[in-house]
């Protein structure tokens, strides 16, 4: 297969974990006999710091002609003070809504060898296999109206949602689950708020087109309780906007480190793979970051966006294979393991790959 795949490295460690993720796509097309292309372009603080808007122009034409656009990270603390509108993270935002990617999708699971490099007891985390399915285009991040209220000065963010939103992102849960172990928790907080009783009304009326998937409703702050003391008792999870930003950072911390969690956000168009971790500005640049999530991001892209199962598979167990190795990253480092740079990981995971 030919693909043009965008990669936006970003700020802080996105560079880095890129770069890594790059390594092993090109790998891959050499092993499987792909031929990819790829063209790089600025998002976030490097472009602010540019002069450029956070999203330059010319970076949403190359995503929006791509087969596949893979992420880094964007953030960088020197734009703390600025408003919203004209952050780095403004421009993630921008992309997804242009890119239409309404479906976040989120695993995060125990890999063999790194059962006890999270907070929870082996016997508690064993076994977790868990996607968050996040509802990437509404809720509490693009609702209106947002900002300072001219006469009262106070100052509003809207959580909203219609009903296309709500199905659109059930059904790919739901279908998600039919492929998995069946279950589907959505979450929400019905017993407070009017959006959340209409989203638990929607997802159950999708729900009855799917007789196979067991659905349940929880409470989010019930929910991020139970991920934390039975995180194997998930399959599917499927919330809104802003319940899904928080809880999947909780998954990355009871899976060990969030360097570990990648994703997949997918709409009618390219689809845009990201890690779940941020810039981490204290790390960057020094080849410590866990490139797990990019490369994990990776796989997603191959499979989840080009339709190419296999090879997303091999890169998974490439990783599994490395960690089996010893190899860790600092940040989920334990007795008896070897030290390795992101490069060094990165270079024993592509050998893992060819043999
Ligand atoms: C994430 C991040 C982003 C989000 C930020 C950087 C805008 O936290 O992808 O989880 O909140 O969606
Ligand atoms: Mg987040």
């Amino acid at each position: 297969m030919k693909a043009h795949i965008v990669l936006l490295p970003g700020d802080g460690i996105g560079p880095e974990v890129v770069a890594a993720a790059q390594r092993v796509l090109e790998a891959v097309g050499r092993l499987r006999g792909h031929s990819w292309t790829f063209s790089t372009k600025l998002i976030g603080g490097v472009a602010l710091h540019k002069k450029l808007p956070a999203l330059p122009d010319d970076t949403l034409t190359a995503a929006l002609s791509a087969d596949a656009v893979l992420l880094g990270a964007v953030g960088d603390p020197a734009f703390d003070k600025s408003p919203p509108s004209s952050r780095p993270e403004s421009a993630l935002l921008k992309v997804r809504r242009e890119l239409g990617v309404f479906a976040n999708l989120r695993p995060a699971r125990s890999w063999p060898g790194l059962e006890e490099s999270g907070p929870l007891k082996r016997e508690v985390f064993a076994g977790t296999d868990l996607i968050v399915v996040r509802e990437l285009l509404g809720g509490l991040y693009y609702g209106e109206p947002r900002g300072t209220d001219a006469r009262s000065g106070a100052v509003v963010n809207t959580m909203c949602y219609t009903r296309p939103e709500v199905e659109r992102v059930a059904h790919v849960a739901f279908k998600l689950a039919q492929k998995r172990r069946r279950q589907l928790v959505s979450v929400d907080k019905a017993n407070v708020l009017e959006v959340s009783q209409f989203w638990r009304t929607v997802v159950t009326d999708v729900g009855r087109s799917y007789p196979d998937v067991a659905l349940s409703h929880q409470l989010v702050d019930s929910c991020a309780m139970k991920l934390a003391l039975a995180p194997a008792s998930f399959d599917v999870v499927l919330t809104e906007n802003m319940f899904g930003d928080i809880l999947s950072d909780e998954a990355g911390a009871v899976c060990g480190s969030l360097g570990l969690l990648p994703s997949a956000s997918l709409g009618p168009g390219p689809g845009l793979f990201e890690p779940v971790h941020g810039s981490a500005p204290d790390i960057a640049g020094q080849s410590k970051a866990n490139p797990i999530g990019a490369i994990g991001s990776a796989a997603m892209l191959l499979s989840d966006g080009l339709g190419l199962n296999d090879e997303g598979a091999m890169i998974v167990q490439a990783i599994e294979r490395t960690l089996a190795t010893g190899l860790r990253t600092p940040d989920i480092m334990s007795a008896g393991c070897r030290a390795a740079t992101t490069d060094q990981f990165t270079d024993s995971l592509i050998a893992e790959m060819g043999q």
